[in-house]
């Protein structure tokens, strides 16, 4: 089976604890509920894709333990191709703490375990699957030196490359901006690669700008939560489009968490799927479909399939 869409990502197993409000230092809170579920930025991405039609491979690595096979096989169940999805006994699955509060936000500790056990030369054994690839979309959640050795085999083999810089570093290396197509993240991920505050529409502007001037070639998409995302694309001289700003739909949130992955792994589908629509219109369409995602609870459990969404969206 070939995919059309390669995420090279993470897997994580998520630990949601929902809470009236987020701890303070020292606090002891009683939450409300408890859930144990698939995630992981990487994962969440492939799963978004695949539910709207996407073939869709994984690579990536989980622990030879039971939260690993267990993964295995809800990503068999959801039929992304696992042909490049190793399981080490180096290490334990991923695992992500997360506190959901009441207004639907979130905070999040990782630990990556195996995820860190994810080598170039994984990657250069799944050269395969890149050759008929039409996007690539890859995280920081695994080791950096992978995540570029992707990057470079899709840039060769003419893969339309994705870069979510997320969790964000300080002093990301200029490889990483220079080799996507398109580089992504949310506020907060800007404010760190950036070191300015990113709260609205303006804020993100500016950011896209200091982004593109760290080496991005073509396009910085900063994503802002219920305000949406914006849009900075280069021209073939040596400016800029004008930018876009998308809003997101208006929706009452009750778990944002993974709407990021949701967003992404839409875009990724419109660009393989709907190379005819406009980037923008990719970018406003995979926000309607993330703004779904907030309105459940969950990751990937909130993830949409393509016959729970509006028809509009595929024409
Ligand atoms: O983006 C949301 C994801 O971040 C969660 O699923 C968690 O696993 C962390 O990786
Ligand atoms: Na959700």
């Amino acid at each position: 089976q070939q995919a059309d869409i390669v995420v090279l990502g993470s897997f994580m197993t998520d630990v949601v604890s929902y809470v009236s409000h987020l701890p303070r230092v020292g606090e002891t809170l009683c939450g409300s509920k408890l859930a144990i579920c698939c995630g992981g930025k990487g994962a969440n991405q492939a799963v978004s894709a695949t539910r709207l039609g996407a073939n869709t491979a994984i690579i990536g690595k989980l622990g030879n333990d039971s939260f690993g096979k267990s993964y295995l096989d809800a990503l068999k169940k959801e039929q992304i191709i696992t042909d490049f999805v190793g399981l080490t006994s180096e290490a334990l699955t991923g695992l992500a703490q997360i506190i959901v509060e009441d207004s639907g936000q979130n905070s999040i500790v990782i630990v990556p375990g195996a995820n860190n056990y994810l080598t170039t030369q994984d990657v250069n054994n799944s050269k395969a699957t890149f050759v008929k690839a039409k996007v690539m979309l890859s995280v920081l959640e695994i080791p950096r030196e992978t995540v570029l050795t992707g990057l470079k085999l899709a840039n060769e083999l003419g893969v339309f490359t994705i870069l979510n810089a997320a969790p964000a570093v300080e002093n990301l290396e200029k490889d990483f901006y220079e080799l996507a197509d398109i580089f992504c993240v949310n506020e907060t991920e800007a404010e760190m690669l950036i070191g300015q505050p990113v709260t609205n529409h303006d804020e993100a502007l500016s950011a896209a700008h200091c982004l593109m001037g760290k080496g991005c070639k073509k396009h910085v998409l900063v994503t802002l939560g219920k305000h949406g995302a914006l849009l900075l694309s280069r021209n073939d001289k040596d400016g800029f489009l004008d930018p876009v700003s998308v809003t997101a739909p208006e929706v009452k949130a009750i778990d944002t968490t993974g709407a990021g992955d949701c967003f992404l792994g839409a875009l990724a589908y419109f660009l393989a799927y709907h190379p005819d629509f406009p980037l923008s219109k990719a970018v406003v369409n995979s926000c309607r479909v993330a703004s779904k995602s907030v309105q459940k609870a969950g990751t990937q459990t909130s993830f949409p399939y393509k016959q729970e969404l509006e028809c509009d969206l595929f024409v």
